[in-house]
């Protein structure tokens, strides 16, 4: 679904990513983890195209993202993000946080839209809060709001960058769980993340990063058993007791 060929990116004189490959196959979830600073934000930003590689290819259903007839618009439709940060617009109730996508891009009514954004809010447990402003909810509450609002626009593959990052810990329980339930549909995915024990949990495979390169990627059971690089047992000893 995704392939990325041997990328490259730098912000001015600071190498950020190199030599970077890997594929999302259709259904897969991925967890990326590493230290902060490896570039895990910069590649998720890449593969739905906000930042664009200086060599390197970034290839969606076998066409490079990245040729001028390659529409980045419609691509950011079927690779949806999750951000930190949530960004919800504040000012806007939670319907209308997740219908505004649907009627400016998507082109569909309210009344359509509404109709799908509340088939999601109640997927993530959020459909009483319809008609809550967003800003009197709980993190772990916006976050769910914000993954209804990344499903209504019927995406092909969801990056999650550090979903669970910005939350008080009582908060990211209730949000791994809904990416795990999302998960369990085959929604094809790539998770950046802290919370190891999900990304074992989830991810079929995870790659391990460091100063803008994949060390080593394997299946959950195999990078924590057997690691084969030192920066990666280091890593991994730091969250495994
Ligand atoms: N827009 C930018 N301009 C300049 N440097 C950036 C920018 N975005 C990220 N960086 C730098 O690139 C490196 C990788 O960042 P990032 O992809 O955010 O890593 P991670 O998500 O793994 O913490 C860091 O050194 C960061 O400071
Ligand atoms: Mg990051």
């Amino acid at each position: 679904m995704i392939e990325i060929r041997q990328i490259e990116k730098s912000y001015n004189e600071l190498e950020v990513l190199r030599d970077i490959s890997l594929k999302v196959e259709a259904g897969q979830k991925i967890a990326l983890i590493g230290p902060s600073g490896s570039g895990k934000s910069t590649l998720l930003r890449l593969m739905n195209g906000l930042e664009s590689p200086n060599s390197g290819q970034i290839l969606f259903e076998g066409k490079d993202i990245f040729e001028s007839k390659f529409s980045l618009s419609r691509h950011r439709q079927d690779v949806g993000m999750i951000f930190q940060q949530f960004n919800l617009f504040d000012h806007l109730n939670v319907l209308a946080n997740c219908n505004i996508g649907q009627e400016k891009v998507l082109k569909l009514s309210k009344k359509e839209a509404t109709e799908v954004s509340m088939k999601f809010l109640e997927k993530v447990g959020m459909k009483d809060f319809a008609h809550s402003n967003v800003n009197m909810l709980s993190g772990g509450q916006k976050q769910r709001v914000a993954i209804a609002r990344a499903l209504a626009m019927n995406p092909k593959v969801l990056l999650f960058d550090e979903p669970t990052s910005a939350l008080d810990p009582q908060m990211v329980e209730e949000v791994l769980k809904v990416i795990e339930d999302l998960a369990a549909s085959g929604l094809t995915m790539v998770i950046v993340t802290h919370e190891m024990q999900f990304a074992f949990d989830v991810a079929d495979t995870i790659y391990f990063m460091k100063d803008g390169v994949i060390v080593e990627h394997n299946s959950p059971q195999e990078l924590l058993s057997n690691p084969q690089q030192e920066s990666t047992k280091a890593f991994l000893n730091k969250f495994i007791k």
